[in-house]
């Protein structure tokens, strides 16, 4: 091992931590420095470990806005915490917790998941009905799935799920295997659970105004999952044609 160049490059680390980490000059009355592993405000942590992918709002990236309140309600603190400290495997999403390889505290990981519940959730958000489960406990089958799918997704992402552009809705594919190598079940089955209310998208009780849509039942939800991730392929990003 070269100790030359790690002295070296420990000093440039030293010196790019304290650009990009301090607002105030070093050396500056009053600047207070605080080791990474002692922040222990939410705001600050979540800017600097979250906001990246999943905006400073929390309405942001591939996975169900952290700041919907439906969402909040069904997964719950503990369930945040978990994926918080652990990551999803096959996302993105990394792991936090020191314990797994990450960066932060187990305190900091609890600080992080009860301030996005405290900064974004709200009482009744579910105004007293009970939602299916956060996590789905059957396999699912994607035929059911793909009538369910009909019935309570069709109208706005396509009979094929392959997404609708008209003058009132704008929406994607959801079938796109590109799309589906960025986001777990879970995330998929959050989608569902939650919906995407800033964007129109309705939660699992599908209240749509005349449609006469009633709530979707825990089953259904896993069969739709099952049905979106069936087109799934081993190596997305290649070539592919659309149907
Ligand atoms: C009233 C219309 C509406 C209904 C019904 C609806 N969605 Fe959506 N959905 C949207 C809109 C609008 C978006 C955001 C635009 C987009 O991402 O394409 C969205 C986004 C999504 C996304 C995220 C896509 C992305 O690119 O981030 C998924 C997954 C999804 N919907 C699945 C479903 C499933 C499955 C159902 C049925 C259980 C459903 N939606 C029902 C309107 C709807
Ligand atoms: C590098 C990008 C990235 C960063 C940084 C990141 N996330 Fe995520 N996060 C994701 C992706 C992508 C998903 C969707 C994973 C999936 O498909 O299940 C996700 C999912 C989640 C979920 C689960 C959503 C669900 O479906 O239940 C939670 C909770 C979450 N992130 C919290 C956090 C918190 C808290 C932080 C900061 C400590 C953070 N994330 C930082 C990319 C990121």
């Amino acid at each position: 091992m070269n100790l030359r160049w790690l002295s070296l490059s420990v000093a440039a680390l030293a010196v790019g931590l304290c650009c990009g980490g301090c607002r105030d000059a070093p050396g500056r009355p009053g600047a207070a420095v605080t080791r990474p592993d002692k922040v222990t405000d939410f705001r600050l942590l979540y800017r600097q470990n979250c906001a990246a992918c999943h905006g400073v709002r929390g309405d942001y990236g591939d996975a169900i806005s952290l700041n919907n309140p439906v969402y909040l309600a069904i997964a719950g603190t503990v369930n945040i915490q978990k994926i918080t400290a652990n990551g999803v495997p096959g996302t993105l999403m990394p792991a936090f917790a020191k314990s797994q390889g990450g960066m932060l505290t187990d305190q900091q990981v609890a600080i992080l998941a009860q301030g996005v519940e405290s900064a974004w959730g709200r009482s009744n958000a579910l105004g007293g009905q009970t939602a299916p489960p956060y996590a789905g406990s059957t396999a699912g089958d994607p035929s059911a799935g793909q009538k369910a799918y009909g019935t309570f997704c069709a109208s706005c992402h396509g009979v094929e799920g392959q997404g609708v552009v008209n003058a009132k809705l704008h929406t994607g594919s959801i079938v796109d295997p590109s799309y589906l190598a960025l986001i777990s079940d879970q995330g998929l089955r959050s989608l569902i659970l939650a919906g995407q209310p800033q964007e129109g998208m309705p939660d699992w009780r599908s209240d749509l105004q005349g449609t006469g849509a009633r709530s979707m039942t825990d089953q259904e939800v896993t069969d739709i999952v099952a049905w979106l991730a069936s087109h799934r392929v081993a190596a997305p990003g290649q070539f592919y044609s659309h149907p």
